[in-house]
């Protein structure tokens, strides 16, 4: 949104895809130092997000939230430490009368209460404020409402958040439970800073890749201060492999999208831990051009598909993306990843190893697997939006 404190694809560490609502002020806080700890912070990853269920069941008297009794006691004092470790505050709230927590029929995690922010809007803005909060997730959980609602219920919080003074990352999800997804395409860039596209990630293959497919064709409306939100990283969860975890990195990188990782950070071992600290990858996700990276060949028959993300220095970020099962050797041209020129510099994205091409780029790739590039050397190719927007090719 105008005046957005994220310039660049806001990075994180969010509670909801390893804990849901079993969390509580010492989980956050030994994450928080484990960001740090792990070099995790070093990288780039910031904000330190309390998903849903951190707030008792009801408001108090004067209809203030209040951190859940006994396992968050002071929000204030959360945030202080947050801050003394040289990271952000992020909290969750919702639009309506409940966040999804208390609306989810998925009884498995249905939490008591109606605590949304309907109604309460300027005064929980406030409140988030005076803890130092520096990012709000409000996810829309009815499973009705117009965009017309929606537009207005997001942007009434914008608008109580830009009143407290404090610059606050507002992350929105106009999709989660809503029947239609109304909100799901809508460019919402006056309002938020970064919004989600699609339903809930999950540590599935193909939910991941269908979360590909609806949030790459909307590169267009992604840039500094309004990013496409792909969800949050399922990068070292059970449920995908670990060549499915890098895929899952690399591709939310050259798609720009917020990196939040979603893993128990306080375990990781090191080849996650490597996976969502690679240098190459994050600087492609946070380059300062904020382009969003698209797809620019998709070959049905193999079942593969090429990504480029133009870089601020003129190269290019390439992601050959192998959808089969089996090892395909994937092939581009600089010329089809908008480049021209007679010799080219390929960075392995994974590994830093350089070679040089005059135009022909290959790669032999896993199953599931991304082989990632940064090509440079050559000249940037003005092309038209619609040669490259949904863009597909049959060899
Ligand atoms: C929705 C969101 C999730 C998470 C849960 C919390 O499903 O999409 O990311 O915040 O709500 O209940």
């Amino acid at each position: 949104a105008p005046g957005s404190p994220a310039l660049t694809p806001p990075m994180g560490w969010n509670t909801w895809n390893s804990f849901g609502c079993t969390i509580d002020d010492k989980l956050v806080r030994e994450s928080a130092k484990k960001m740090v700890d792990s070099g995790m912070k070093t990288a780039g990853y910031q904000y330190v997000v309390v998903d849903d269920c951190w707030f008792n069941p009801q408001r108090d008297a004067q209809g203030n939230l209040q951190g859940a009794s006994g396992r968050f006691p002071d929000m204030k004092a959360l945030g202080d430490y947050i801050h003394s470790l040289g990271l952000k505050f992020g909290i969750y709230e919702a639009p309506g009368a409940k966040t999804c927590a208390q609306e989810n029929p998925n009884l498995t995690y249905r939490y008591p209460g109606s605590t949304g922010s309907l109604g309460h809007e300027a005064q929980d803005a406030r409140q988030f404020a005076a803890w130092g909060v520096d990012y709000l997730k409000y996810d829309w959980c009815s499973s009705d409402g117009t965009l017309a609602d929606q537009v207005a219920g997001f942007t009434k919080m914008r608008d109580a958040l830009r009143a407290t003074g404090r610059p606050i990352v507002y992350s929105i999800n106009p999709n989660s439970y809503h029947a239609d997804k109304t909100g799901a395409t809508y460019n919402w860039s006056q309002v938020a800073d970064m919004w989600r596209t699609t339903e809930d990630i999950q540590a599935q293959w193909p939910n991941v890749t269908g979360i590909v497919d609806i949030n790459a064709p909307l590169a267009a409306q992604s840039g500094p201060g309004h990013w496409n939100d792909a969800d949050m990283l399922e990068v070292g969860n059970s449920g995908l492999k670990p060549e499915e975890w890098r895929s899952h990195f690399a591709l939310w990188a050259l798609m720009g999208s917020p990196l939040i990782a979603g893993n128990d950070i306080r375990s990781m071992p090191a080849d996650v831990s490597e996976i969502l600290r690679n240098p190459r990858l994050i600087a492609v996700d946070q380059d300062p051009l904020g382009a969003g990276g698209r797809r620019v060949r998709h070959d049905v028959q193999e079942n593969t598909e090429v990504f480029a993300k133009p870089l601020s220095d003129g190269s290019v970020a390439i992601g050959l993306f192998n959808r089969s099962d089996a090892t395909t050797t994937i092939r581009t041209t600089a010329s089809q990843i908008g480049l021209s020129g007679n010799s080219f510099t390929l960075t392995d994205l994974w590994t830093g190893d350089t070679s040089t091409t005059s135009g022909d780029i290959s790669a032999s790739v896993p199953a599931h697997g991304v082989a990632a590039f940064k090509v440079s050397g050559g000249t940037p190719v003005t092309r038209t939006t619609s040669s490259l927007v949904g863009a597909r090719s049959n060899r």
